[in-house]
């Protein structure tokens, strides 16, 4: 057995063990940032009180990348370079996350995103990036799911699209939808832009209007959707929206003002769900913040989690150790499903979807990949 003396001098000198945050903390996607950080704060709690890792204290650290991509890669340097983070999260955004990726690969430090869904995340063509990971599905899944829900569950046939140029994800969703919609027979009768930011969205949905379509496709965040919603409905457009998660936030509701009654996007998870996990999750979270968590803050404890688990498995506790163990992640038992890493570093997980009904969210469905 080791005596005292040489564990004291193998062991590195500092008792805690700091983790990265690199989130959206302000900005028009602060509620992204916020739930993320706040469901990991109480992960690191949780493991903190069964002994941290390996005896070490956790401490996290979060820097605010104001929902920018330039400042995102500057906080995943500053994470591995000033704090010496051995292991960092986010971000929730795909374009933000595509921008921290190199940092992750350039200094041998895992990166685990919670909820960015965009393939090029950890997977651009033939580039692969060892150890960029992420703990939820992908896009050309959740493009399918919601395709095949407006064409299988909703018999729609014709539907228009209205994407934000700007976000990798909001483009790459539009496109996933496009594919699988039209190989079930559907049509896209148009496909229009705009910008993330944009206050005016009359020129486009006044464009789609009279093209016929039984539902718009809005893959964006929620600030901007919120306002195409209630400018929609202002021109007297009926129709309901599909979108995706990153329309999850409470705020979608408070600005969209009931707009979007009617509406359906896919998700990561629903507070409905009846599971254990799920149950305990949201009163743990409700008995710390007082509200009930969104897919981030379910996410950002599963991604923190998973990087606690593989830390404690590691053989040592540097940036290589850490990415083997993460890599195998396998069954991890999330509050968002289980959790299998697979050879691509996405976890395949069943995806909801939500319905809006008197401004509020309503499970309507699971649908497994
Ligand atoms: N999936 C979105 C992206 O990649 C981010 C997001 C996840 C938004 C979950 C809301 C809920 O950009």
């Amino acid at each position: 057995p080791q005596t005292a003396e040489t564990k004291t001098s193998a062991a590195p000198a500092s008792d805690t063990i700091v983790i990265g945050h690199v989130g959206s903390m302000t900005g028009n996607e602060a509620t992204f940032g916020q739930s993320s950080d706040n469901g990991m704060k109480l992960a690191v709690e949780e493991q903190n009180k069964k002994n941290g890792i390996k005896g070490k204290k956790i401490v996290l650290k979060t820097y605010d990348d104001q929902g920018k991509p330039e400042e995102a890669a500057v906080a995943a340097t500053r994470l591995v370079t000033q704090d010496k983070v051995l292991t960092f999260l986010g971000e929730v955004s795909s374009s933000r996350s595509i921008a921290m990726g190199p940092v992750a690969d350039s200094n041998k430090i895992p990166m685990i995103s919670n909820s960015s869904t965009n393939p090029k995340v950890t997977k651009d063509g033939d580039k692969t990036r060892p150890f960029v990971f992420r703990v939820c599905f992908i896009d050309p899944f959740q493009g399918t799911v919601m395709a095949k829900f407006a064409a299988e569950n909703k018999k729609w046939k014709k539907v228009a699209i209205l994407r934000d140029v700007g976000n990798d994800y909001s483009v790459g969703l539009a496109n996933f939808f496009t594919e699988t919609f039209k190989k079930l027979g559907g049509d896209i009768v148009d496909d229009v832009s705009y910008k993330a930011g944009d206050q005016d969205f009359k020129a486009q949905l006044t464009k789609l209007k009279s093209k016929g379509a039984e539902a718009f496709y809005v893959p964006g965040y929620y600030t901007d959707v919120a306002l195409i919603a209630r400018q929609a409905k202002e021109l007297g457009i009926k129709v309901p929206l599909m979108g995706g998660d990153g329309w999850d936030s409470e705020k979608l509701y408070e600005i969209s003002k009931g707009a979007l009654d009617g509406s359906f996007f896919s998700n990561h998870y629903s507070p409905e769900d009846t599971s254990p996990q799920v149950k305990d999750f949201i009163a743990k979270y409700k008995a710390t913040y007082n509200s009930v968590p969104d897919a981030h803050a379910v996410l950002g404890y599963d991604a923190a989690n998973v990087a606690f688990h593989a830390m404690e498995t590691a053989k040592e506790l540097t940036g290589p150790a850490i990415r083997e163990e993460v890599e195998k992640t396998k069954d991890f038992p999330g509050v968002s499903g289980k959790i299998t890493l697979n050879k691509d570093h996405n976890a395949d997980k069943p995806a909801v979807v939500i319905g809006i009904e008197k401004n509020a969210p309503k499970y309507a469905a699971t649908i497994s990949p």
